[in-house]
């Protein structure tokens, strides 16, 4: 209890796993904690000094904390003892329809409505939601409860922690990330919080905040089926799908890394295309079931379509295509998405002059030479060597490569749409970030 000086007064409404995960790792670092919770039956174990769940280490904090006044448990909030933080833990299950629940924070943001409104001048409270939300929630809620908003520092504030390992996930969180709406006041009490806590954050819109932790969540997800997938495979063509994994998560270089991981074009070349079929085929041959395998082409091609999509919004005569093999510094055409775009952009009407600094017709050799020829036979399309002589033939850019000279060329141009599908900016004017 290093922090008896300081005191500070955290308010948590829900006291769930991550509710009482929360009081118990603040109740440790000396905090005065008061939770708030309706279910009258957790609120009598509680009061009882009992834990309503199993969560290592949680149930002797609490004790601790409500022997020595420091933890109090209520049914509400109470307007002669509000906390300096509030955090807002009320479960948001889903609804039979997999839309999320957000009857609990609702309830939450009404009872903030009419404290916001009785507060005196010069009393601060900020309030962080914890309930995990789907995107664009907090900008809705910011609607609907503009008092709150404009009166309390309010955020969302997601949480990683994992039940079995919840108390030290709190301490160590992977990350911490804090969504700050832009009109919204800065909430000095919660970031001090976090400061004294240790915990260094990123301040993002909370958009992205809110799509961080769905997409965390989703990502894990999608590991444990993909490992699956990949285990159900070989362990049915008779070998040790265990190994192999254990193999593959060596490999932090490719695999378990950055890699492969940012928004952008979709896949292509030799090999990604072609290994994924033969996958998915050895898979259906052996009988196994492996829909992520599965519907990974489909994936790309619905990314294809929304790339085209993205295009025609801007309604271009001729696009300046920059980047045709499926990635910089190589001439390779094979199942580049680059060709897939041109064919579809030139099905629409729209001239396409292609450029790319890897590839020289003259030297191009089988499928390769084939594909570039086959693409140049169709009308309204054609390879531009220089820049410049592109610059002059269209109205619209599409980047398809990462490429320093493409990315001068969108600084010195200005006016015309430009869609970064390399750095997943679609539409941007000149000058804009990528
Ligand atoms: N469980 C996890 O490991 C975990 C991890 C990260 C994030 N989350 C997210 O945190 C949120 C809470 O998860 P949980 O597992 O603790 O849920 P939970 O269901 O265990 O706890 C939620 C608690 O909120 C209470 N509650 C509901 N409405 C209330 C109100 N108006 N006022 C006070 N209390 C109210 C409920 O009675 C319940 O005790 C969810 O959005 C979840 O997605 C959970």
């Amino acid at each position: 209890m290093a922090r008896q000086e300081m005191r500070m007064h955290i308010g948590i409404f829900g006291l769930g796993y991550v509710g009482l995960t929360t009081a118990a790792c603040l109740l440790r670092r000396g905090f005065d904690v008061t939770g708030y919770e309706v279910s009258d039956a957790k609120r009598a174990e509680l009061l009882a000094g009992r834990c309503p769940l199993t969560e290592p280490g949680v149930e002797p904090m609490l004790v601790e904390g409500l022997s020595s006044g420091r933890f109090g448990v209520s049914s509400d909030i109470s307007a002669d003892r509000l906390p300096d933080v509030v955090l807002v833990c009320v479960g948001t299950p889903s609804s039979e329809d997999g839309s999320t629940d957000l009857t609990a924070v609702r309830s939450v943001f009404r009872r903030l409505e009419q404290l916001a409104a009785m507060m005196p001048a010069g009393r601060d409270m900020d309030v962080a939601v914890r309930s995990t939300l789907p995107p664009g929630t907090m900008d809705r809620l910011g609607e609907e409860f503009a008092a709150v908003f404009g009166r309390l520092g309010v955020v969302f504030y997601p949480e990683f922690l994992r039940e079995g390992t919840a108390m030290a996930d709190f301490d160590s969180p992977p990350q911490t990330v804090v969504g700050v709406g832009s009109g919204g006041r800065r909430p000095e009490r919660l970031l001090g919080l976090l400061t004294e806590m240790k915990l260094p954050y990123q301040i993002v819109a909370p958009m992205s905040a809110e799509a961080l932790k769905m997409a965390c969540n989703a990502y894990h997800a999608i590991k444990v089926c993909f490992a699956n997938e990949i285990g159900r495979i070989v362990n049915t063509l008779g070998g040790n799908g265990t190994e192999v994994m254990k193999l593959f998560v060596q490999d932090t270089v490719l695999n378990v890394s950055h890699r492969y991981l940012m928004p952008g074009a979709p896949y292509g070349g030799s090999c990604l295309p072609k290994d994924v079929r033969s996958i998915s085929s050895v898979a259906s041959r052996s009988g196994v079931t492996a829909e992520i395998l599965a519907q990974c082409e489909a994936s790309n091609a619905s990314h294809l379509q929304y790339v085209v999509g993205e295009v025609l919004r801007s309604r271009p005569k001729a696009v300046g295509l920059l980047g045709l093999a499926f990635k910089p510094n190589t001439d390779d055409l094979r199942e580049s998405p680059s060709l897939s775009l041109a064919s579809a952009l030139l099905a629409a009407g729209i001239r396409v002059v292609a450029h790319d600094r890897a590839i020289e017709p003259s030297r191009l050799l089988g499928v390769n030479r084939t594909a570039l020829e086959g693409l140049l036979k169709r009308p309204g399309m054609s390879l531009c060597t220089d820049l410049g002589d592109l610059d002059r033939q269209v109205d619209a850019f599409v980047q398809m490569h990462r490429d320093r000279v493409y990315d001068e060329l969108r600084e010195a141009r200005g006016g015309r749409p430009w869609a970064n599908v390399s750095g997943w900016q679609f539409l941007g004017r000149e000058g804009d970030a990528t």
